[in-house]
């Protein structure tokens, strides 16, 4: 498995992949499938970004398969620019319980702490999610709130913790 930062040359895979990981956990996101099938090109490319940027992805690779991914982005605001932001982690099933989520937040987190200014790193992640949420614990984020019913997926209400991590 190779874990290395996406290209726009992966933008076909990553759609299918996104698909993906919105349709098989969809109380894991507040993305929704529905909403994926709308994202057009651009805005794909964009979340892509590039790892000279301070937006991108890291993807875990089989050949050209995706097999695992995480996005971050840096907040653009004069006021915000401190935080960076993390999201779409996902791994899929059959490749789970390897490593593989670990490896690839390290490679994002690596990445992230060389980025001049960044101050501290943010997610959230829905309280149903406890793998996740030992992951992050794991590498070092600390929960500061809980917004009860974050999320809502059909008659479901799912409370959302955030998590946040600082930098050295
Ligand atoms: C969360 C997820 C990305 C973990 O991927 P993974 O490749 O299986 O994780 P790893 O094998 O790298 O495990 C890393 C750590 O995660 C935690 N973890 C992973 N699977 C776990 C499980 N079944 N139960 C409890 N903790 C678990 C552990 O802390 C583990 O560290 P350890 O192996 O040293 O104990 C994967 O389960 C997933 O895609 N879940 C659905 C989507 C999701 O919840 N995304 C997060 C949205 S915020």
């Amino acid at each position: 498995m190779q874990v290395r930062f996406l290209t726009p040359n992966d933008s076909d895979e990553y759609w299918r992949f996104r698909l993906e990981m919105l349709e098989g956990e969809p109380n894991a996101f507040s993305s929704s499938a529905e909403e994926h099938h709308s994202l057009d090109r651009n805005e794909l490319h964009r979340r892509i970004g590039s790892v000279d940027a301070e937006q991108f992805i890291v993807g875990a690779f089989e050949g050209t398969r995706l097999f695992g991914a995480a996005g971050f982005h840096r907040d653009k605001g004069l006021k915000t620019r401190h935080k960076g932001r993390i999201w779409g982690v996902y791994v899929s099933p059959e490749k789970r319980g390897r490593g593989l989520a670990r490896k690839i937040l390290e490679t994002l987190l690596r990445r992230a702490s060389t980025i001049s200014g960044l101050e501290q790193i943010l997610l959230s992640v829905a309280a149903t999610q406890t793998p996740a949420l030992r992951l992050y614990q794991s590498l070092g984020f600390e929960p500061w709130g809980c917004e009860p019913r974050g999320l809502r997926n059909g008659d479901q209400y799912i409370d959302e913790h955030y998590m946040i991590l600082r930098l050295k």
